[in-house]
């Protein structure tokens, strides 16, 4: 076959900063698909999105190809509206997990797909894979059946689902070019439209324990996104929220569970219950539900019993008791004070030294390792008091864990204020 397009041509023009032609970018995507362009041709074309950015037509044009690369699922004739939420991804962030059950209690169909773990953030997939028997892998008419009947699935995408974003994600964790926003959006967004979703929720994180730390890249990836999003006909909203910070209590796996459940139960910490509560108030909007309470339904054991019917399709045990660390340390107060800091990214980092998380894809995690965290900045701590419990199976990670706590944890002087962050920042629609 006779290729349209050089792919050197293609990369040049990049490099020089030209914007790419519709049936360029298509091209690209397709012959990368083929393996007509190589991986280190399609690097370096990465590279120069990178390094010079690309305009909204051709963000659009590569979404859409890469979406085309793949199958594109529907949820049509399920008597359901369907809306999803996705998250760039966080330290303690298990919102998925109360969120997802909550939304489906009040009748809308939320199809989550999601990723396992990399690094410092950690994988909803990972998480829920230590409630005993519980199995992340639904075909698509069993995920159908379970939409119609509980409302709710959080489970593993497909292979089929824009596998040129799949090849081409590899490709940029290891030449350095994750970070472009085109790349980044396209990404997600593919993903999601590809998915079939009708509506979709993004919780766009900035601050250290975020993959864009600085606000305004963060704000411009949810705003290149809520654009994608309403070009395909899917109807987007974002929030943009505080990452400085790791949401709730716990970082790991088992315990970001049972940190969730409690949420189910109508406790847990008041971030991780704002954010779900907030989350779930727009997606519910979309979904056609206007001014839900969605705190009642946490309150009085709606969510709960979705969560329950969730876990139970996908062979969970919701009753069962998670794995325990067989070894624990606490990190110590030094003073009496004030909690003035906890770093997001310093936390998630220790948790996947503890074994959390993974370097390399494919790795096993450890179920019950983690940190559990006794204190929210501005609360007040005694000497001695322990600041953080460490969570593993195997007592010689400790050590590295404590190393990337060393600063993270600031306590002041008595009596200090603390500014309450805003959990929240701006809404994007
Ligand atoms: N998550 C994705 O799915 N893709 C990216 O490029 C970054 C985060």
């Amino acid at each position: 076959m006779t290729e349209p397009f050089d792919a050197v041509e293609v990369i040049a023009a990049k490099r020089d900063g030209h914007p790419l032609g519709t049936p360029e970018i298509r091209w690209l995507i397709d012959a990368f698909t083929r393996g007509v362009v190589a991986d280190e041709q399609m690097s370096a074309w990465a590279m120069a999105v990178l390094l010079n950015g690309m305009d909204r037509r051709e963000i659009r044009d590569l979404t859409l190809a890469m979406i085309d690369s793949g199958e594109r699922m529907s949820f049509a004739g399920l008597g359901k509206r369907t809306v999803d939420k996705h998250s760039t991804g966080g330290v303690g962030d298990k919102i998925t997990l109360p969120l997802a059950p909550l939304v489906a209690s009040f009748g809308a169909a939320v199809p989550q797909l999601s990723g396992r773990g990399l690094g410092h953030t950690g994988g909803t997939l990972d998480k829920l894979e230590s409630i005993p028997g519980w199995r992340a892998d639904l075909g698509t008419a069993a995920l159908r059946a379970q939409l119609a009947d509980v409302g709710a699935a959080i489970c593993a995408a497909g292979a089929d689902l824009a596998p040129a974003d799949k090849r081409l994600y590899a490709l940029r964790d290891t030449t350095g070019t994750v970070e472009a926003i085109p790349l980044i959006a396209s990404s997600i967004m593919s993903k999601k439209i590809a998915e079939g979703t009708a509506a979709l929720v993004l919780d766009v994180k900035f601050g250290s324990g975020a993959f864009l730390p600085q606000r305004e890249r963060a704000e411009e990836l949810a705003r290149t996104m809520v654009e994608l999003g309403g070009d395909a006909g899917v109807a987007t909203v974002a929030l943009l929220t505080d990452m400085s910070v790791p949401l709730g209590l716990t970082a790991g796996n088992a315990i970001e569970v049972q940190e969730s459940v409690e949420v189910l139960a109508g406790g847990g910490p008041a971030d991780v219950r704002e954010l779900t509560i907030a989350l779930a108030v727009e997606m519910l909007a979309l979904a056609g539900v206007p001014d839900a309470d969605a705190g009642a339904a946490l309150d009085d054991g709606r969510a709960m019993d979705s969560w329950r019917r969730m876990i139970r399709a996908q062979g969970g045990d919701p009753d069962a008791p998670l794995p325990r660390a067989r070894e624990s340390h606490d990190l110590l107060a030094d003073r009496d004070g004030v909690l003035a800091e906890q770093d997001a990214r310093a936390v998630g980092v220790a948790a996947w030294r503890l074994g959390a998380g993974r370097a390399r894809q494919g790795d096993p995690v450890q179920h019950a390792a983690g940190v559990r965290l006794h204190a929210k900045p501005g609360e007040p701590v005694r000497a001695g008091q322990p600041l953080a419990t460490l969570l593993t199976d195997e007592a010689d990670r400790i050590p590295r864990a404590l190393e990337a706590l060393e600063g993270a944890m600031v306590v002041a002087p008595p009596g200090t204020t603390v500014p309450p962050r805003e959990l929240i920042a701006a809404r994007i629609a």
